[in-house]
């Protein structure tokens, strides 16, 4: 019962699914944290993995970039695979004032430009995308008894990387943690189709400053963030 995106199996995917936009990231989480991985999925190189984290059986899926790619995944994972609860794992540029760079940010909403949201409300209705609570109280939790510096609160999810329109920093004044591509999709179709659904993030960048992180510092803090979805996941 392949789809014309995802060669899967029924039961090929657990009902947890991790999922970060690089498919190269997904092989390195079924590589370094899952037991027993196995690709479920190669179609178009959207890397999926199915594998065990402490007994507990975990999937891992690409989405690509962007609401459309993720949506696609995200609707056959629920719709086809059965999928429950679907946990982002991506990373961010960062704008409110006193985020910075390593990060790990917990999108509690995701405030949007992308006109999916508008057009499945319409009549001027501004849909607010929000995560599941449940996930969202244990993820912080998690994240603070690892001592990780975790912020909660709003995510834009961009229509475009590129948009010299926009007021960004308008957006970071009324509170907007960090932006990205996905997260309002994930979480309309998560109320849309019933599955729990959190974006965690880390900040790779700083939309109004500069800095660098190394690659160890970008691989450390990627981890933390792999710990807190995956404890998340099982608790
Ligand atoms: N913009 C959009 N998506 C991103 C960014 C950004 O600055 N950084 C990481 N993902």
């Amino acid at each position: 019962m392949a789809t014309p995106h995802i060669e899967a199996e029924p039961g090929d995917y657990a009902d947890v699914v991790l999922m970060p936009g690089d498919p190269l990231r997904a092989k390195y989480i079924a590589e370094n944290f899952l037991d027993d991985a196995v690709q479920v999925n190669g179609v178009r190189n959207c890397l999926g993995f199915t594998g065990t984290y402490k007994g507990h059986r975990i999937s891992v899926q690409a989405s690509g970039m962007g609401i459309p790619s993720l949506s696609i995944y995200t609707n056959e994972l629920a719709t086809i695979y059965g999928v429950k609860t679907i946990i982002r794992v991506g990373s961010c540029g960062g704008m409110a004032a006193g985020v910075k760079l390593r990060d790990v940010l917990l999108a509690s909403g995701s405030t949007t430009d992308s006109a999916v949201v508008t057009n499945t409300f319409g009549h001027g209705v501004h849909y607010a995308p929000l995560a599941n609570f449940e996930l969202l109280d244990t993820a912080y939790h998690v994240a603070k008894e690892q001592g990780v510096d975790v912020k909660v609160g709003d995510i834009f999810a961009a229509d475009r990387f590129y948009n010299d329109e926009l007021d960004m920093k308008k957006l970071a004044d009324y509170g907007v943690l960090g932006t990205e591509m996905e997260s309002a999709g994930l979480y309309l179709l998560g109320a849309k189709l019933g599955f729990r659904a959190l974006s965690i993030l880390t900040v790779s960048d700083l939309i109004f400053g500069e800095g660098k992180t190394t690659s160890e510092e970008r691989e450390k803090t990627f981890n933390d963030m792999i710990t807190i979805a995956l404890e998340t996941a099982i608790a």
